[in-house]
């Protein structure tokens, strides 16, 4: 009884070993693209420190209605929407306008805060492997955040 109980327990943990998301620094500032995306750990935190703060359901009308916090909105909403298009991340109006030099009046986000190196490598990665998104998974404002 405690022999299988105690098995069943260090399955459970090498299951859970295997599972776990590949560690590439900090959440919000991360080091390095990891080798398999989990859109949790490695793409809510980008979007939710540095666009939720405007693209949330209640202030997107101020920002050309574009709602990041769902996938449905992200998907849907913009007044040039879509603009995240799966497996096109260099198509897509949200990877160009990061990319866009920050003079530009439609570089994103707003001057200072600048998307580039590992932060720019996993949106693109994360669009160009399909834009996952887990169904039900709503981005907090980032005041709300209480574990990345
Ligand atoms: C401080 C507020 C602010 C933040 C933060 C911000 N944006 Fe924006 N965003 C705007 C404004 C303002 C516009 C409208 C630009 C215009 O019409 O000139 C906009 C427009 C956009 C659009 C165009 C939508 C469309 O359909 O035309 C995209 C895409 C976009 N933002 C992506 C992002 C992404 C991705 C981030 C985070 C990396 C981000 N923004 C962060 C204010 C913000």
């Amino acid at each position: 009884m405690h022999r299988s109980l105690a098995s069943i327990l260090a399955l459970g943990m090498i299951v859970s070993c295997a599972e776990s998301p590949e560690d590439i620094g900090s959440p919000t500032w991360p080091e390095r693209v990891p080798a398999k995306l989990d859109f949790k750990t490695h793409v809510r935190p980008i979007l939710v420190i540095n666009c939720i703060e405007c693209h949330n359901s209640e202030d997107a009308v101020k920002y050309s209605g574009l709602n990041l916090q769902t996938k449905a909105a992200a998907m849907t909403t913009g007044k040039n929407a879509p603009v995240i298009i799966p497996g096109n991340a260099d198509g897509s109006l949200l990877i160009q306008m990061l990319q866009r030099d920050p003079q530009h009046q439609w570089a994103m986000p707003p001057t200072p805060d600048r998307i580039w190196g590992a932060r720019l490598e996993i949106l693109r990665k994360w669009i160009n492997e399909g834009a996952d998104w887990p169904t039900g998974l709503v981005l907090e404002h980032p005041a709300e955040v209480e574990n990345w």
